[in-house]
């Protein structure tokens, strides 16, 4: 077994760890964190059954980014429907025998690393040259765009330009699963992909974005507008009247 096999199965093994858990106790914050007041943005759905409509519209079509920027939507949408096929391109190295949708959707993923670029570099561009979003940026949100960056070019360029072996590769990460590891192809492009991918995992709980999971405990998109028919009691308010 080489160095370079076992520390990358290390760091692999760290990094999923790093991510599983240090976003699992964020989420566990959030959940503990109380929403005092009743602030759904309005026009708000009235029932349980319209906030999930509205949060649905949200996940699927960023629906109040839509109505406030049309260009941050169409870069913002575009990169993040591009990594969602990515990403499900991805699944064939996690799993023998590969499901019919993942192989279905390969020449899509394909594409959509291009398109994942494309929508990144709209998202910067948006960051260096309006005046207003440059001044409330700060160097994490530049560094955030150009680790993503770095990650869908060393992927393209595995695509196209140095091809790395995809079977050692695949036997590598299924290795990684069942605890047998396998020799990890010494290829630099790829190499670097994973070394960025694992400081992704890394950063991930730390970082913005969170927001993936953040969207679900926003308030003002998770809430009712029924404060006339219901009455909203925070749970640390009752503890205080105790
Ligand atoms: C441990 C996780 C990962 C592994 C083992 C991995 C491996 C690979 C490999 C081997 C390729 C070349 C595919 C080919 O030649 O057909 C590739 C491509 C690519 N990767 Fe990754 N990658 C990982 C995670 C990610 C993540 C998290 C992202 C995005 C944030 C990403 C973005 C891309 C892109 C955009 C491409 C080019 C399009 C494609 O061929 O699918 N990768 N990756």
């Amino acid at each position: 077994m080489s160095a370079l096999t076992i520390t990358y199965a290390l760091l692999f093994y760290t990094a999923a760890l790093v991510l599983v858990i240090g976003t699992g106790a964020k989420l566990a914050s959030y959940l503990r964190t109380p929403a005092p007041l009743k602030i759904p943005t309005t026009p708000a759905p009235t029932t349980a059954g319209g906030v999930g409509l509205r949060m649905a519209r949200e996940v699927v079509f960023f629906e109040s980014l839509f109505r406030s920027s049309k260009w941050t939507w169409i870069f913002g949408w575009t990169f993040h429907a591009a990594l969602l096929l990515v990403l499900l391109r991805h699944v064939r190295y996690f799993q023998q025998p590969v499901w019919g949708v993942i192989a279905l959707v390969q020449p899509f993923g394909t594409y959509a690393g291009f398109a994942l670029i494309a929508g990144l570099a709209g998202l910067w561009a948006r960051r260096v040259f309006v005046d207003r979003v440059r001044y409330i940026s700060t160097p994490s949100d530049h560094l955030m765009l150009a680790l993503l960056i770095a990650i869908g070019a060393s992927g393209l360029a595995m695509r196209y330009v140095a091809r790395t072996d995809i079977v050692a590769l695949k036997a590598f990460t299924l290795g990684l699963m069942r605890f047998d590891w396998q020799p990890l192809p010494a290829d630099p492009v790829l190499l670097v992909h994973l070394t960025l991918v694992a400081t992704l995992m890394f950063v991930f709980p730390i970082s913005k974005l969170l927001h993936a999971p953040g969207l679900f405990f926003s308030p003002t998109r998770n809430q009712a507008d029924n404060a006339r028919e219901q009455r909203h009691v925070a749970a640390w308010t009752t503890a205080l009247e105790k």
